[in-house]
């Protein structure tokens, strides 16, 4: 029987036990809060996610130019619209008021004589300190890298420059600055992503600096206009990951659980990462005058799954808002061009909050699901025996950990395909090596496990149509894993250590 075959008989037939039948479920199936319905595989494309961010055709990579705006959240991402896999990258566009639903506008920027457009970042000028909007009606501004394709080929190796563009009517269209590029290469062959962020300075006033990647290290470059930079300091050498070339950093300034300003710096990484691939790691410390001084010397990951990467923060939300918003493209370089969606490639992962922790003195930045995904949740089902059905392919579970040191459960199909997600020996493991299609690269069936020294608590657990993001105590580890299963997951089966279950079908 065929997938199409399989869901038109299960519609047909509402009867629970009928379908536990089907599956061969041994066990008990036991739902308090109501009844579970038949598995209905949503319309979607097979693949295609229903509630994160995914291009309608095309080859998307990193987010870029995340700012909110007037209610709206923008979100621009690395898109070539007429292929599936990577080539001259445009911004696309979308934007959400409530991070789950996103629409997708037309593309923003297109490569022009200067070069593709490669990944960058966009901040409000309210001010107008660049000149280029009103006081009345200030810009959105975006500063992104130009790829100059020729100067590649030709062997140069200041074929990257930053370029600027704006917008006065709220990103719906986009102007090219006639000055570009307005950073010109100093002769460093990786020198992109700038990643523009507001800073007050010591005497109260504030300055625009710019974070961006050069090899393996980042610069940070200041402007009080958005259009003349100026080189602050460096960060990065014999410290951290560099195992690749660094990319897409992000600079924040946050608060520690103790009250303290802190500052992060996130630098993506590919390859080297923790999983093999691409991967973010972060650092923590102090940012002053253009030096950036990390507390210590240890390499943190920010997610210890395959697939997230390239993730920065939203610029300009509201303070009423007092967070740090950040979402991640959800693949790895690896891999990423030859993932089975054949008409588009790739998502984003969960909008997410970033959040500074301590374990035993040592602070580590953690990301939870944004609060919005609770909004999601339309029916929910409690699991008080060992197994069940999953209502649909858009699902969020939730668990409570009985046993820190050794619990498990697991995802699986009728085809005998399943995803193991356990803590055994001190380690977290997403365990993918039998979740179904991987043929398309020796790298993707594979295990992946994260250290965990302290105590795990609950679990929340994601799924979409072709991934899984696991939540250990509200972010405090996290593993994103993409899963091409040939059929949906259909049952979850709680194996050892874990109990209070709740499924919710997040079918939109
Ligand atoms: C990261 C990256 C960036 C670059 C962009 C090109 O995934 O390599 O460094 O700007 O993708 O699409």
């Amino acid at each position: 029987m065929n997938i199409k075959q399989f869901s038109i008989w299960l519609n047909s037939h509402q009867s629970n036990c009928l379908i536990l039948i089907f599956l061969s479920i041994g066990s008990l199936l036991s739902c308090t809060t109501k009844s579970v319905p038949s598995f209905q595989e949503n319309n979607l494309e097979q693949f295609r996610p229903s509630y994160h961010f995914s291009p309608a055709k095309g080859w998307m990579n990193d987010p870029n130019g995340l700012v909110y705006l007037d209610g709206e959240y923008h979100l621009f991402f690395q898109h070539y619209p007429d292929s599936t896999v990577w080539g001259p990258m445009h911004w696309g566009h979308a934007v959400s008021k409530d991070l789950i639903t996103w629409e997708e506008l037309p593309i923003a920027l297109f490569p022009d004589s200067l070069g593709y457009i490669f990944s960058g970042s966009a901040v409000y000028d309210e001010k107008n300190s660049s000149g280029l909007g009103s006081t009345t009606n200030p810009p959105l501004v975006a500063l992104y890298t130009y790829h100059n394709l020729k100067g590649e080929k030709a062997g140069t190796i200041d074929f990257q420059t930053q370029g600027l563009a704006y917008s006065v009517d709220k990103g719906r269209s986009w102007r090219k600055y006639e000055g570009n590029p307005v950073l010109d290469n100093p002769g460093i062959r990786d020198f992109r992503d700038p990643k523009v962020t507001q800073v007050t300075t010591a005497d109260g006033n504030t300055t625009w600096v710019m974070t961006l990647a050069a090899r393996d290290q980042v610069q940070f470059y200041q402007s009080a206009n958005l259009k003349d930079w100026s080189l602050l300091g460096e960060f990065g050498q014999g410290i951290g990951a560099h195992g690749g070339v660094w990319e897409c950093p992000d600079l924040l300034s946050m608060k520690a659980p103790d009250g303290s300003q802190k500052w992060v710096l996130l630098v993506s990484i590919n390859p080297g990462g923790p999983q093999k691939g691409s991967a973010t790691q972060y650092f923590i410390g102090d940012f002053k005058q253009g030096v950036f001084t990390p507390d210590d010397t240890m390499i943190r990951w920010l997610d210890y799954g395959p697939d997230n990467y390239a993730g920065v923060t939203w610029a300009n939300l509201p303070s009423t808002q007092n967070r740090t918003l950040f979402i991640g493209w959800m693949s790895n370089w690896l891999y990423a061009q030859v993932v089975p969606t054949p008409t588009w490639r790739s998502a984003l992962t969960l909008p997410r909050e970033l959040l500074l922790f301590d374990v035993d003195g040592t602070l580590l930045l953690k990301s939870a699901p944004a609060k919005e995904l609770e909004k999601l949740r339309v029916k929910s089902y409690d699991l008080s025996g060992k197994e069940s059905l999953l209502p649909s392919t858009a699902v969020e579970i939730l668990a409570e950990v009985t046993r820190d040191d050794n619990f498990s459960m697991m995802l699986s199909n009728e085809l005998g395909e399943e995803v193991i997600i356990s803590k055994e020996m001190g380690l977290v493991t997403v365990d993918r090596r039998k979740a179904g299609k991987a043929s398309f690269h020796p790298d993707f069936a594979a295990a992946h496990a994260a250290p965990m020294s302290w105590e795990a608590k609950t679990l929340r657990i994601f799924l979409d149509g072709s991934s899984l993001e696991l939540f250990v105590n509200e972010g405090e580890l996290v593993i994103t894993s993409l899963l091409f299963p040939s059929s949906p997951w259909k049952k979850l089966t709680v194996q050892q250590g874990l109990g209070g279950i709740e499924i919710f079908d997040l079918t939109k």
